[in-house]
């Protein structure tokens, strides 16, 4: 500590993080600039200077190089001899045409989340949602007044989807059971990959009847029409299918405690003896220390009236008091976390 006043104190700390931080957004909106310019499509033919990208991509050259240099310190662009060219994550994520394409979602991230998050102070104040109108752009997704939106959206999602689902295809020994219901399962995207990794499996994707329509044309294209049922229905209401596992992704974190278990004690009747329920979602560490988790579920609770991430040890609490036995947890993709819960008679998972 040093001090040139003994009455006024100066800490000895560098603000150079606190400083990074106020300005953390700039290098979001970096990138959904970046992508809403399609400049990561335009670097997949082969590397360009900066001309030829602006060029390309109708950047105005008073920002241009500060722009795309920036991005290279974000390791989205690699800068060589003057060109520039995709990072591999770029690569594999930002170039449009591609399956694995997030542009999508970073697109309506882009136009919803500063609007959202611009009323954190509102919301942290009245604790009332903030979500922007679903019909004027809202983060809504499913409620999306857009249908071309709409559909960029969810293949955004669906990129997140396939490698979900290829985990869990990994993740679980699925030699033992014959049936799975995705519960909330939106356009069957993650139950077509545990399909193709399982042709054992007979699966039914479980939502609400207005994604009927959605799901028959997604299951279509993929050629999975008659591998995959949709089964319509309130899952707080309806009759839920019975099945050896059922997968609740990115569902509990839009409730509350008490919805959750309600949900939890109506899946257990569903789960045949011998099966399991997998839960995930962007679950918070239970000392409440992981910043990223805890900025999700403010998210939630910025966007929905009842919802909110939850701790992996407040699931597991909510499995075991609807009878379910403690099936461990796991993260997935690094970013998510999975808690298994088990119905009577279960040996276990992998
Ligand atoms: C956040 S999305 C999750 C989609 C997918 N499971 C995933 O992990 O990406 C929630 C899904 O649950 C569906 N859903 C919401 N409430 C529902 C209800 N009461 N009954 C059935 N489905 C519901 C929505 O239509 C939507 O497809």
């Amino acid at each position: 500590m040093t001090t040139t006043d003994p009455a006024v104190p100066i800490i000895d700390v560098d603000p150079g993080p606190l400083i990074r931080l106020t300005i953390a957004d700039c290098g979001a909106k970096v990138l959904h600039s970046a992508v809403q310019l399609d400049l990561f499509t335009a670097l997949a033919a082969g590397p360009m200077d900066a001309g030829e990208l602006a060029g390309a991509t109708a950047l105005h050259p008073r920002l241009a190089a500060d722009f795309l240099d920036a991005l290279a310190g974000l390791e989205l662009l690699i800068r060589e001899d003057g060109r520039y060219r995709n990072s591999p994550h770029a690569e594999a994520y930002l170039v449009q045409g591609r399956d694995t394409y997030l542009g999508g979602f970073i697109d309506l991230t882009n136009e919803t989340l500063y609007g959202t998050w611009g009323r954190l102070t509102e919301a942290l104040r009245t604790g009332e949602p903030q979500h922007l109108d679903p019909d004027k752009g809202g983060f809504v997704g499913n409620s999306h007044g857009d249908p071309e939106k709409m559909k960029r959206f969810l293949q955004g999602l669906d990129a997140f989807s396939d490698r979900m689902g290829a985990e869990l295809a990994r993740a679980i020994d699925w030699s033992g059971h014959r049936s799975f219901v995705d519960l909330g399962g939106a356009r069957g995207n993650l139950a077509a990959v545990l399909v193709n990794r399982h042709p054992h499996l007979d699966a039914v994707c479980y939502d609400l009847p207005r994604t009927a329509p959605i799901f028959a044309e997604h299951v279509g294209r993929l050629g999975l029409a008659d591998r995959i049922r949709f089964a319509a229905g309130d899952f707080f209401a309806d009759p839920i299918p019975s099945a050896d596992v059922i997968v609740l992704g990115h569902i509990l974190h839009g409730f509350d405690a008490v919805q959750s278990r309600r949900l939890l004690a109506r899946v257990y009747e569903a789960v045949r003896p011998g099966g399991a329920v997998l839960i995930y979602d962007r679950m918070i560490d239970d000392d409440r220390r992981d910043a990223d988790r805890l900025l999700s579920s403010l998210h939630m609770r910025l966007v929905s009236r009842d919802g909110g991430e939850y701790r992996v040890a407040d699931c597991r609490d909510w499995l075991r008091a609807e009878g379910f036995a403690d099936g461990g947890h796991r993260p997935l993709l690094g970013t998510h976390t999975l808690v298994i819960g088990r119905s009577a008679g279960h040996e276990g998972e992998s």
